[in-house]
């Protein structure tokens, strides 16, 4: 039914890896690493994913995210996730990490990029999905790990193409970290942040003027800021949207509420992710089905926003 849909050549820009942890796979990373789970099994868990929130979702992704432990982990979840992108033609991907996510539990960061970028070679390899590595700031950390982060990454500087932000919104806005984003770019890197998923407007110009990205991570809010709306649409700076995850953690009640195809048609560069597929319910061919089936999406809209998504591409 949604084969015209998956056919689609399309581009995924907003990706955490960390959140295409499918609990099968989060079990059989526990099993092998001998570690014991809360859960009794892959059902208790899937029935666990019910937020009302973003902070109640990412209390799970940071407990789930504690079975990755070797390279071979971190290979094992990325492989995974490239074998979606193959099966929805998914051709080009800029997934996110976040390392302190893992160096803050012990494990070296050198482990963490080495399983990753191996599974990212291969894919491109065996698989023909290019890609452009991401590597995300927690931002409910301090501007001081935000630096030592960016310390252990420059050994591998060459791995990435940019940094972002990600984590908790409220309260910890894009100008906490206007200065180590500054040092990033110093060192020849794009930036990208999470702005406008529950943060208000504000966050979203910080983003913009402070740390000067050149994608909107979610940014549904800017429609509440006609200013700000005028400029996305008169410099087309992209936004990468997330219906499915939107839906999942109330920022829309409804996915009839979602704004994206209203965005659209304002000429506003949207682009359709899947955010955290494994515990939202769906990779992008689902999220494009959430907006056919709620929003009346046609197949003109749907090219689109596909084309939106080749066209929003960092490298
Ligand atoms: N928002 C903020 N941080 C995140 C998200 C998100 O949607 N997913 C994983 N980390
Ligand atoms: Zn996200």
């Amino acid at each position: 039914m949604y084969d015209w849909l998956n056919a689609l050549p399309k581009a995924e820009l907003h990706l955490h890896l960390e959140g295409s942890l499918e609990p099968e796979l989060l079990f059989a990373l526990a099993e092998r690493n001998k570690i014991a789970l809360p859960w009794n099994n892959v059902e208790a868990l899937r029935s666990a994913y019910a937020f009302n929130n973003l902070q109640e979702f990412l209390d799970l992704y940071y407990a789930g995210a504690d079975v990755l432990r070797t390279e071979q982990d971190f290979y094992d979840l990325t492989w995974a996730y490239l074998l979606k992108c193959k099966a929805q033609n998914v051709i080009h991907t800029e997934p996110f990490f976040d390392p302190q996510t893992h160096t803050d539990r012990g494990i070296p960061f050198e482990v963490v990029l080495r399983g990753i970028k191996q599974a990212l070679v291969d894919g491109e390899k065996q698989l023909g999905i290019s890609h452009g590595l991401i590597l995300s700031f927690l931002r409910h950390l301090s501007e001081e790990e935000a630096f030592k982060t960016l310390e252990q990454a420059m050994p591998f500087r060459d791995a990435f193409i940019a940094v972002g932000l990600d984590s908790s919104e409220m309260g910890h806005p894009p100008r906490k970290f206007q200065r180590v984003f500054d040092k990033a770019r110093s060192e020849g890197l794009l930036t990208v942040a999470h702005a406008g998923e529950e943060g208000p407007p504000e966050y979203i110009w910080e983003a913009l003027d402070l740390l000067k990205i050149e994608r909107i991570d979610h940014g549904v809010r800017a429609i509440e800021d006609e200013r700000l709306m005028q400029r996305i649409i008169d410099e087309q700076i992209p936004l990468t949207v997330c219906p499915l995850s939107n839906t999942k953690l109330c920022v829309f009640d409804d996915m009839r509420q979602h704004n994206i195809l209203q965005m659209l048609e304002r000429g506003v560069k949207v682009t359709v992710n899947s955010d955290d597929p494994a515990y939202f319910g769906g990779y992008v061919t689902e999220n494009f089905a959430a907006l056919y089936d709620s929003l009346g999406m046609t197949q003109e809209q749907a090219k689109r926003l596909a084309q939106n998504s080749l066209d929003a591409r960092l490298v």
